[in-house]
């Protein structure tokens, strides 16, 4: 990766170090490992006996973590998978079923600045936003090939954002003259919709935030993989084994606790988190992403 991160800090470590009582033979699988922040936090209780998957759809995050996590007593295996595809992943590793599972969803800071995953509005870089480079959409396939009305339905879905007929009105004109290729033509566009520059703000969020975040969920199908994620893992829990999930926006906040809840009422879980977990002020000063981050755990009965 172009920009490592030289130290990573990984979001709520401390409130997750103080739910999650794992042993030394403890079997955990980070289904995002990225940068390997909570996998390293995770492999400091486990002994020899403990087994530690972790899974990431991003070569590069994989090598990073493969390099970070070398040297530790405990079994490693590291899988470039989706984890949307977790239970096929445990088979194929021989692992019945893990004490923990846990996902910090979305993406590591070093994946915005990587040039290579176009994700950033504030550089310029060519409009990606895949962070498997398996898949075959990018970003600049939906800008340039959906009609207004499937650009104006995603942006509102996904980005919740009240402006979007008029972003895809201002895409749709603006791509007759040039297809829109970059990170910062689309932010030019936006902005040309919205009325404003890149560097002013209509709320405490940079103009294109939401639009960004709606064509990445678009891009990695990642409200569809969040699903099927959060469907397996019940299947994959030892009896009291904790699933444990981060994310960062409310439509997968609302995914995770309705899941959760929907599996106490089935008697599968116990909530362990009756409201989420968030950063306190000194991380947030710390750390901004931990602003928007959200901690549920449920507990398999
Ligand atoms: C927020 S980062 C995780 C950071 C990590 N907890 C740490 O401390 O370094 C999220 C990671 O999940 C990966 N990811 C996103 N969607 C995924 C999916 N469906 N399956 C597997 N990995 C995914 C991203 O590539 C990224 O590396």
């Amino acid at each position: 990766m172009n920009n490592m991160p030289a130290e990573h800090k990984p979001v709520l470590a401390q409130r997750i170090r103080d739910q999650l009582k794992l042993k030394s033979d403890s079997v955990v699988v980070d289904a995002t490992i990225g940068f390997a922040g909570h996998s390293r936090m995770f492999a400091e209780s486990l002994g020899r006996e403990g087994v530690l998957i972790g899974l990431d759809v991003d070569q590069k995050c994989l090598e990073f973590a493969r390099q970070s996590l070398s040297n530790l007593p405990c079994k490693v295996l590291l899988l470039r998978r989706n984890f949307a595809e977790i239970a096929d992943c445990l088979n194929q590793v021989g692992i019945e079923a893990a004490d923990l599972i846990f996902a910090d969803l979305g993406i590591c800071s070093g994946q915005l600045a990587d040039i290579d995953r176009g994700l950033s509005f504030q550089q310029d870089m060519k409009l990606d936003m895949r962070l498997d480079d398996r898949l075959d959409v990018t970003a600049a396939d939906i800008v340039n090939g959906r009609d207004e009305k499937d650009l104006a339905d995603l942006i509102f879905k996904f980005g919740q954002e009240r402006a979007s007929r008029r972003i895809a009105r201002s895409i749709v004109h603006y791509r007759k003259a040039a297809k829109i290729k970059t990170t910062t033509g689309l932010v030019d566009v936006i902005c040309r919709a919205l009325g404003c520059s890149p560097t002013s703000r209509r709320s405490k969020i940079h103009p294109a935030t939401k639009t960004f975040q709606a064509l990445r969920i678009a891009v990695n199908n990642e409200l569809e993989n969040l699903s099927e994620f959060l469907e397996a893992i019940p299947l994959l829990l030892k009896k009291d084994g904790r699933a444990a999930v981060i994310s960062f926006h409310s439509l997968e906040d609302k995914m995770v606790k309705e899941n959760f809840r929907q599996n106490k009422t089935a008697g599968v879980y116990n909530i362990i988190t009756k409201k989420p977990i968030m950063a306190l002020r000194p991380e947030v000063l710390e750390n901004p992403r931990s602003r928007s981050a959200k901690l549920r755990i449920a507990e398999k009965l």
